[in-house]
């Protein structure tokens, strides 16, 4: 069955495709997202189990999905039933379906922080953050009434960079003051440890009266400075949301347009410009004193911090990266002709997106060793502790703008793969006309994510088992639905399908692929265990 034939759009060129997918695969994984997970889970090992990942399961998977994409010229759903009428196997295009929905709706929040903060760096916001009068705005509006936090709303981490710092723990914790001789420096450790938890920092009403007497901003505080803006910003209802709703209105903007002259067009002009981009920020990154320390901490493993936690994370990242688990890949290999090299395409779109992430985090890692901070920060790392960078680098305004329109490029067109999911779901199954699935469902997806837009602001306090809402949404779809998702189709190429079948579709088109059928099984299966495996060691915490 080919679809609902001829009326069926297709890419106007194999580059286009390659583009469009590769645009689909980098994006806010491979530098917001790669750079500070690395940090939190100890560098190079992590990296190497995420390399790991991508061959024995990315690559498979990426095969699977466009071959049954191409091979059916149907949106996820649509793709299983065609292959397999009878039996549940749709539900794994259903849950592909809803998991865009997911994906997208929190996507979009930090891809509208990313359109605010190029205006941010446009304005030359960051080049203020060294300026003593505006810190101490800062620390006022901020602080407010915290000007003086008592003992007791200090987290443990705070009281031990105390004892660090020679004081006795013991006496801190019975007499409930710390001696204001040491504020200031306890400010500092408190923001190298966890380097935006302003609740932490003892009392910024010394960090304030500091600020008074210095002249400009000691580079140890600048992240903090970056982070109080962060804070302010993420924190407020109205811009996150405007942001965000402009964020889907581009995608919506580009995917309305069709295959061709929306996704396939856009991807073409806005990859290469990424390309060069990101080549610019490596060279200044690696050209900065020190920078070497940040290209040890991402290439020289140190094994001791693998944990099942760490690996589960890294496979998940693995699919998270790659934009699959979730029929995205499916999607955009519906479009392909038949005349196409799936192969030689899949290995250019991973090898892409593998290359990107490791030039992303040479980037940002040698920046951040090279300025004397640290590699950890989670997920506002690009935002509270890069702008900070870019205060005092040499270039840094330019350097700054630059990032965050790296960064806003990457992350459109990723989200358009993801709204074309929903799209094209509409269009072939229900008969929808492509400009109403796209508003309509761009703006459900909208309204999705206002809870997961507002989660560091007004619904801070709102938490589902222990976790915000845009970390709910987070963690579910990266650690479950992607990774499951990516084992359903494995185990379905192999039970279902066929290895026949999948070769066969790899075939057409493409050069000469000498691989038996037994030898295929072979390879799929050391994928499903090594899902399998990794998952069971992420939720049973090995290695912990
Ligand atoms: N791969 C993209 C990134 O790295 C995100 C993304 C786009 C995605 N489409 C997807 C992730 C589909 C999972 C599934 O940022």
């Amino acid at each position: 069955m080919a679809g609902n034939g001829s009326s069926r759009e297709q890419w106007g060129s194999r580059l286009g495709f390659i583009l469009a997918a590769a645009g689909s695969a980098v994006g806010l994984g491979n530098i917001w997202k790669f750079p500070f997970i690395t940090g939190m889970n100890g560098g190079a090992a992590f990296v190497l189990f995420y390399l790991i990942s991508i061959l024995l399961i990315g690559l498979p998977v990426m095969l699977i999905e466009i071959s049954i994409g191409r091979k059916t010229q149907l949106n996820p759903v649509g793709a299983f039933k065609s292959i397999s009428p009878r039996g549940p196997y749709f539900l794994i295009g259903v849950m592909g379906v809803l998991t865009a929905f997911v994906i997208l709706s929190y996507y979009s929040v930090i891809a509208g922080w990313t359109l605010s903060y190029i205006v941010k760096a446009v304005s030359g916001n960051f080049m203020d953050f060294t300026n003593t009068a505006v810190a101490i705005d800062m620390v006022d509006s901020f602080a407010g009434s915290r000007l003086d936090i008592p003992l007791t709303e200090i987290p443990w981490t705070a009281i031990d960079s105390l004892s660090a710092l020679g004081l006795h723990k013991d006496t801190l914790l019975a007499t409930q003051v710390i001696p204001s001789a040491v504020l200031p420096d306890v400010a500092v450790e408190q923001l190298k440890v966890t380097w935006m938890s302003i609740d932490s920092v003892a009392s910024m009403g010394v960090v304030r009266d500091s600020l008074a007497i210095w002249s400009v901003v000691p580079d140890t505080l600048l992240p903090m400075v970056a982070g109080m803006e962060f804070e302010a910003y993420s924190s407020s209802p109205n811009w996150p949301l405007v942001a965000h709703f402009a964020f889907i209105t581009l995608c919506v903007l580009v995917v309305i347009k069709g295959v061709k002259s929306g996704i396939e067009r856009w991807n073409r002009i806005l990859m290469p410009a990424l390309f060069v981009i990101i080549l610019l920020l490596v060279i200044r990154g690696i050209t900065l004193t020190g920078a070497s320390a940040g290209l040890k901490f991402l290439f020289l493993p140190d094994f001791s911090k693998l944990t099942g936690d760490v690996m589960l994370t890294a496979l998940g990242h693995a699919f998270f990266t790659l934009s699959l688990g979730m029929g995205a890949m499916m999607t955009y290999g519906s479009y392909l002709s038949r005349k196409e090299n799936l192969m030689k395409s899949a290995l250019w779109i991973v090898v892409m997106d593998t290359v990107v992430a490791l030039l992303a985090g040479t980037a940002i890692f040698s920046a951040v060793f090279a300025m004397g901070f640290e590699p950890s920060g989670g997920p506002g790392l690009v935002f509270n502790v890069l702008p900070g960078i870019f205060a005092v680098m040499p270039g840094g305004l330019y350097v700054g703008i630059l990032f965050f329109a790296l960064l806003s490029i990457a992350a459109i067109t990723s989200g358009v793969s993801l709204l074309e999911v929903v799209t094209s779901y509409f269009v072939d199954q229900k008969k929808w006309k492509r400009s109403r699935a796209t508003l309509l469902w761009g703006l459900v997806i909208f309204l999705i994510g206002i809870p997961s837009a507002l989660s560091y602001g007004l619904l801070k306090e709102f938490t589902l088992f222990g976790m915000n809402f845009f970390d709910f949404f987070d963690y579910m779809s990266f650690k479950y639905m992607l990774p499951l998702g990516g084992l359903f189709m494995v185990l379905f190429t192999i039970f279902r399908w066929g290895v026949g079948g999948f070769l066969a579709e790899l075939r057409q088109g493409g050069g000469k692929l000498r691989i038996s059928n037994e030898l295929l099984i072979v390879l799929l299966t050391i994928s499903a265990e090594f899902v399998l495996i990794t998952f069971v060691a992420g939720i049973m915490g090995w290695g912990k």
